[in-house]
């Protein structure tokens, strides 16, 4: 298909089954005022973080890359009452954008944005009780870390997506030499041959371009 005919596709789905949402649209906005990447998921993929929240009954979501805390907003208001969300984010002034924007969502009382490198906050997070969601979408180079990181603060039954596996096809050059692309290629890797995890993947083609998202689970094998 051609970029205008999966636009297409993607503006009619995002229509139909998405809508407009002031708060959500806002956050895109003072995102692209404040000069921060456009990579944040797509309306269609942040609701489906949303309904995966949902359906696996989600209380405490990890999300690691906040940007304009776009899939911040989708995966707070999956919680239940005294549900929570810690979105970790490594420039500050991401931060500050992503705070502003779930002020005006109303779920700042649910999420708590931490400041710094996720491999550095990680560690921190250890005593507290398992994650029941973690939602990966950071410096890809780091993905076995994050990975590692999430079958350690989650629990059997955990719900593990990470962002941005299709890369354009180039997840599938064994000889790519993106950084991006081989830390993506590792974290699937893993995915794949660790006992913790047990795994899937789509391709995705919307508004973001050819690119895709990981499904797993973490296994008894995590303890
Ligand atoms: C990039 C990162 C993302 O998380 C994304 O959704 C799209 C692109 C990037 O670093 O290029
Ligand atoms: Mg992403």
């Amino acid at each position: 298909p051609t970029p205008e005919a999966w636009n297409r596709v993607d503006a009619y789905l995002s229509d139909t089954l998405v809508g407009h949402d002031p708060d959500l649209e806002a956050a895109i906005a003072a995102q692209e005022e404040a000069g921060l990447p456009a990579i944040e998921v797509a309306p269609l993929n942040g609701k489906f973080l949303h309904l995966l929240a949902r359906i696996s009954g989600a209380r405490r979501v990890l999300e690691i890359g906040t940007l304009g805390g776009y899939s911040t907003i989708w995966l707070a208001r999956a919680l239940p009452d005294g549900g929570r969300v810690v979105s970790i984010e490594a420039e500050p002034r991401k931060a500050a954008i992503a705070r502003g924007n779930l002020q005006r969502a109303g779920v700042a009382d649910r999420v708590e944005v931490r400041e710094g490198r996720a491999a550095d906050v990680l560690p921190n997070l250890a005593g507290e009780e398992p994650f029941d969601l973690v939602f990966i979408d950071a410096d890809k180079e780091s993905n076995t870390v994050y990975l590692d990181w999430a079958a350690r603060l989650g629990r059997p039954g955990t719900v593990v997506v990470v962002d941005n596996i299709g890369r354009s096809g180039e997840v599938a050059d064994p000889h790519s030499r993106n950084s991006q692309v081989t830390g993506t290629q590792r974290g699937l890797e893993m995915l794949g041959s660790d006992p913790r995890f047990d795994a899937t993947a789509l391709q995705t083609l919307d508004r973001k371009g050819w690119d895709g998202v990981a499904l797993a689970i973490v296994t008894d094998a995590a303890g």
